[in-house]
C-alpha cells in the first residue's frame, strides 16, 4: 500500500472504531450479543430507535411524524416506534397488517406510495386509512373506485440532487400537472387535501428542502385560487444518518425547514407531516456477519462474509458505505468485502481498511438499521439477517 492509502485507511479504520465504541458505550446489553448471536444478524437499539424518534420530534415540534415503514419492518421497532405515540407511513398491505396488529389507530396512518395495488387501497380504505398519495391521473380513478371519498395528496417533483438514494425520477409531477389532478380527483369525488414531495433518502443538501419548500407554496397558492384549499403539507423523509461519511445533524435540518416554513408559510397548513425511515433507524443497527473465507485476486485482498447484496446489503450496490470493524490488531490491510452469494454483482464494498482477519472472524457493518433486511431475499439459499432487537 502507498503511504496515502496507508494514512487514508488508518483514518478510516479509526472512524469505524471509535463509532464502534462509542456506540457500545451507551449500549452495554450489545456486548454480550456482539460474538454469541447466529450471523448474519441485525442487532437493532429499540430504546436508540424511540430516542431518535423523540429528538426529532423534539426539534420539529409542529410537524406530525409517519414513521416510513419500509426502512425497518420488524414488529420490534414498530412497537417501539408505536409506543412513543409515532404514526406510520405504509406502502403495501403486509406493512399495514403489523401495524394494526400494535393496535395502532388508522388514524395514524398514512400512505405515500404514489402507486399502489387496488387490493392495497381497498384493504386500507375498509381499516379506516384514508389519506394517500397519488401523482397520475390512473392512481385518481384507482383510488376513487375502491377508496370513493378518500383523501388524497399529490407528489410533486423537486430536486434530489446530493442525495444517495434519490427518488425524484419515478415518482413526482410538475406544478402545473399537480393542479390538474388535484382538480381532477374532487371531480372524481375525492376530498383533495395537500401535497407531498421527497428530497431523496440520505440527502445531504440542505438546498433540497428549500426548493421543494418554495415549490410547496407556489402550487398551494396556486390551488386556493382555483378554489382548492389545500390542508396538509408532508415533507416525506430524507432525514441522513452517519455512514462513512458525517451527515446533517436532524437539529440543522429542523432549524432550516421551521425557517423556510415561516418565510413561505406565513399562514401554518392545518397539518405538517414528515415521513422519515432511515433517519430514525439507520443509525441504531449494527450489522453482525462472520468472514467465511479469504482470498487473493491479482492484486486484491479478498474477504468473503455470511451475507451480501441479496441478502441484506443491497444499498451497498447504491454507494452506501457501511463503516465496518473487526476487533483485532495488526497491520491494516486494503480488502474487498464480497457477498456470499455466487453473483460477481454481489460485492460489498471496496477499498476498506482492516486489519488481517481470520475465517470465523466477525465483522460489524455499523448504522446499518435501515433498508438492509427489509430488501434481503434468500437468493442462492442464503437466509436473510435474523433482526433481534434490544
Ligand atoms: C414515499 C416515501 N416516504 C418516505 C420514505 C422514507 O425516506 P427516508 O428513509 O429517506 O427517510 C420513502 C423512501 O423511499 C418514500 O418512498
Amino acid at each position: 500500500m502507498t503511504g496515502t492509502a496507508l494514512k487514508l485507511g488508518e483514518i478510516q479504520f479509526n472512524y469505524a472504531k471509535r463509532y464502534f465504541e462509542e456506540f457500545l458505550a451507551s449500549r452495554p446489553k450489545f456486548k454480550e450479543h456482539l460474538y454469541k448471536v447466529k450471523t448474519p444478524a441485525l442487532l437493532m437499539d429499540l430504546e436508540g430507535v424511540k430516542a431518535r424518534f423523540v429528538q426529532i420530534r423534539y426539534h420539529l415540534p409542529e410537524v406530525n411524524i409517519y414513521y416510513a415503514v419500509k426502512a425497518n419492518d420488524d414488529v420490534g421497532v414498530l412497537s417501539a416506534l408505536a409506543q412513543v405515540g409515532s404514526g406510520f407511513e405504509v406502502a403495501s398491505s403486509e406493512e399495514l397488517r403489523r401495524v394494526l396488529s400494535l393496535g395502532v389507530s388508522p388514524e395514524r396512518i398514512i400512505s405515500s406510495n404514489p402507486v399502489k395495488p387496488e387490493e392495497f387501497i381497498d384493504y386500507a380504505y375498509r381499516e379506516g386509512v384514508n389519506r394517500f398519495a397519488v401523482d397520475s391521473f390512473a392512481e385518481v380513478e384507482k383510488i376513487a373506485k375502491v377508496a370513493p371519498r378518500a383523501r388524497v395528496y399529490v407528489r410533486i417533483t423537486v430536486p434530489n440532487e446530493g442525495s444517495d438514494w434519490p427518488l425524484s425520477r419515478k415518482f413526482g409531477v410538475d406544478l402545473e400537472t399537480a393542479l390538474e389532478i388535484l382538480e381532477f380527483s374532487k371531480n372524481k369525488g375525492l376530498v383533495p387535501i395537500g401535497l407531498t414531495f421527497h428530497v431523496g433518502s440520505q440527502c445531504n443538501n440542505l438546498r433540497n428542502w428549500f426548493i421543494a419548500i418554495k415549490r410547496s407554496a407556489q402550487l398551494w397558492e396556486e390551488a386556493r385560487r382555483r378554489g382548492i384549499k389545500l390542508l396538509v403539507l408532508n415533507m416525506g423523509g430524507g432525514i441522513p444518518v452517519r455512514y462513512l461519511q458525517e451527515a446533517l445533524r436532524v437539529e440543522d435540518i429542523a432549524y432550516y425547514v421551521r425557517g423556510l416554513l415561516r418565510k413561505y408559510f406565513p399562514n401554518p397548513p392545518y397539518e405538517l407531516q414528515m415521513e422519515p425511515g432511515r433517519g430514525v433507524v439507520g443509525d441504531q443497527g449494527i450489522m453482525v456477519v462472520s468472514v467465511i473465507g479469504k482470498a487473493q485476486r491479482g492484486d486484491e485482498n479478498w474477504l468473503y462474509i455470511d451475507t451480501g447484496v441479496f441478502n441484506g446489503l443491497a444499498e451497498a450496490l447504491g454507494g452506501i458505505r457501511y463503516p465496518t470493524y473487526l476487533e483485532r490488531k495488526g497491520e491494516l490491510k486494503e480488502w474487498v468485502i464480497g457477498g456470499v452469494s455466487c453473483d460477481s454483482m454481489d460485492t460489498v464494498a471496496k477499498n476498506v481498511y482492516l486489519p488481517e482477519p481470520e475465517v470465523g472472524d466477525r465483522l460489524f457493518l455499523l448504522s446499518a438499521g435501515a433498508y438492509t433486511t427489509v430488501y434481503a431475499s434468500e437468493f442462492n439459499g442464503f437466509p436473510k439477517p435474523e433482526v433481534i432487537c434490544l
